[in-house]
């Protein structure tokens, strides 16, 4: 089929690539020039395993466009995958989507073309596109919600491995047309109306930041009771009703998309005249779940004032470059709001731009010199395999806050360190 694509961002670049390694002819569009400019050079303007191979391999099925007509040319899907930023009062910024609906033609060369939604969007965005359409007198024009739930540094596994496909149609005919398109994908299709297809996405993100929520405020627990929360998510997760997944506790979920999306359903329910409570208590501990680990450090190290942390990882998770909304951000405004000097390595995430005071070491060693703490706040498997012997040389005062159980601290206290994690207790 010949698929456009609006929006070269990490949902729009691993949907139109995988898309093409399936056979189809894809055109992707966005508006930044020198996106395009780069993407047509082979160079990927995100960090995602596998996707600069991807892209290589179907380059005679993709090609990159700044300009509308060319990407709508015999298009028969049109999908939308332009980001949904929060806004100041936490709703979703549906601009971009917008000026995508408004930029759409007058007539197209398919005899039904169908604009399929990926961008995360709040329920009852597609009725308000599907009014949009017809007031343009575009009534031949199918709306399909196809919403993603791809992660970050394994997207293309969550692309062609997926746990289930859901395709929410106004016309059931545009829906299947959507799903043939993913015919050679074997994953199990729910197919729903348009506004359940928009609350799957919203409830599943959900979901999963609760039960990371309620794994950290477990794990807080833990720490005053004398459990050890690896174990006990370990036991947890062996229920079948329960399952082992998003129960690892930590420092506070983040990234580009559980922050926002909680943000905009629990919006969306007060906008609806509904109070979530139990969304604004999971935000609300995911908060004070970042803030934690200032709170440790003082109490081993006292004041924090011109003691040197060192933070360890910055991305919001391994495998990838993105720091939106991550951990680190607080941590380090925390921090230097304390007095500290930070200092901090990431393999990957360039955090110059956004960590203004913090010192960006070379190495994760390089970080550690004079070190007062090490903190680890992403489990990048660099990190996991750190020379310890050779940190406990270099740092002034040997304690490192893992904060996200991947330490041995056997290993570490042997060394000399004093050893911190989430929920666990050291023997
Ligand atoms: C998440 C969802 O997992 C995807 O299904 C969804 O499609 C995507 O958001 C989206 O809406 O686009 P992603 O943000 O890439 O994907 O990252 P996750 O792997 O889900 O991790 C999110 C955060 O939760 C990270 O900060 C991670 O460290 C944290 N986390 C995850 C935990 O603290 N504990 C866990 O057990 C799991």
């Amino acid at each position: 089929m010949r698929i456009s694509i609006f929006g070269a961002g990490y949902v729009g670049l691993v949907t139109g690539a995988c898309f093409a390694d399936l056979g189809h002819r894809v055109v992707i569009r966005d508006v930044l020039p020198e996106r395009i400019e780069a993407l047509g050079a082979g160079t990927m303007p995100i960090f995602e395993p596998g996707l600069e191979d991807l892209v290589e391999r179907n380059r005679e099925r993709l090609v990159f466009t700044l300009d509308v007509e060319e990407a709508i040319e015999g298009a028969e899907l049109v999908f939308i995958a332009v980001g949904t930023p929060p806004t100041y009062s936490g709703d979703a910024d549906l601009s971009a989507v917008w000026t995508v609906v408004d930029e759409l033609p007058g007539a197209f060369d398919a005899a039904r073309p169908i604009i399929v939604m990926k961008s995360t969007v709040p329920v009852g965005t597609g009725a308000a596109v599907r009014s949009a359409l017809d007031s343009r007198g575009l009534t031949g024009v199918g709306y399909v919600s196809n919403p993603e739930f791809l992660a970050e540094g394994s997207a293309i596994a969550g692309f062609t491995r997926p746990d289930r496909i859901v395709i929410g149609a106004f016309e059931e005919g545009d829906g299947n047309r959507v799903a043939s398109l993913y015919d050679g994908i074997e994953a199990p299709i729910v197919r729903t109306s348009v506004p359940s297809a928009e609350m799957v996405k919203l409830a599943s993100n959900a979901f999963l930041t609760t039960r990371i929520s309620f794994i950290n405020e477990i794990a807080n627990v833990c720490e005053l009771v004398g459990a050890d929360v690896t174990d006990v998510a370990a036991g947890v997760g062996l229920d079948h009703r329960l399952g082992p997944h998003f129960l690892r506790a930590g420092i506070g979920w983040g990234g580009s998309c559980f922050p926002k999306d909680s943000l905009a359903l629990k919006q969306l329910a007060a906008n609806s005249g509904y109070h979530f409570q139990l969304l604004n208590a999971v935000i609300e501990v995911n908060e004070l779940q970042k803030r934690r680990v200032v709170a440790k450090l003082q109490r081993r190290l006292g004041s924090l004032r011109g003691k040197k942390v060192a933070l360890l990882g910055l991305a919001f998770k391994p495998g990838t470059d993105d720091m939106r909304e991550a951990p680190s951000l607080v941590l380090a405004g925390r921090l230097l709001a304390e007095g500290a000097d930070v200092s901090a390595w990431d393999p990957v995430a360039d955090g110059r731009a956004l960590l203004h005071g913090v010192e960006i070491a070379d190495s994760a060693l390089a970080a550690l010199d004079g070190a007062d703490a090490a903190v680890l706040v992403t489990e990048w498997p660099d990190l996991l395999e750190l020379d310890w012997a050779e940190a406990a040389e270099r740092m002034r005062h040997r304690l490192v806050v893992d904060g996200r159980n991947v330490l041995d601290s056997r290993q570490l206290r042997a060394l000399g360190f004093e050893y911190e994690g989430v929920g666990r207790q050291v023997e």
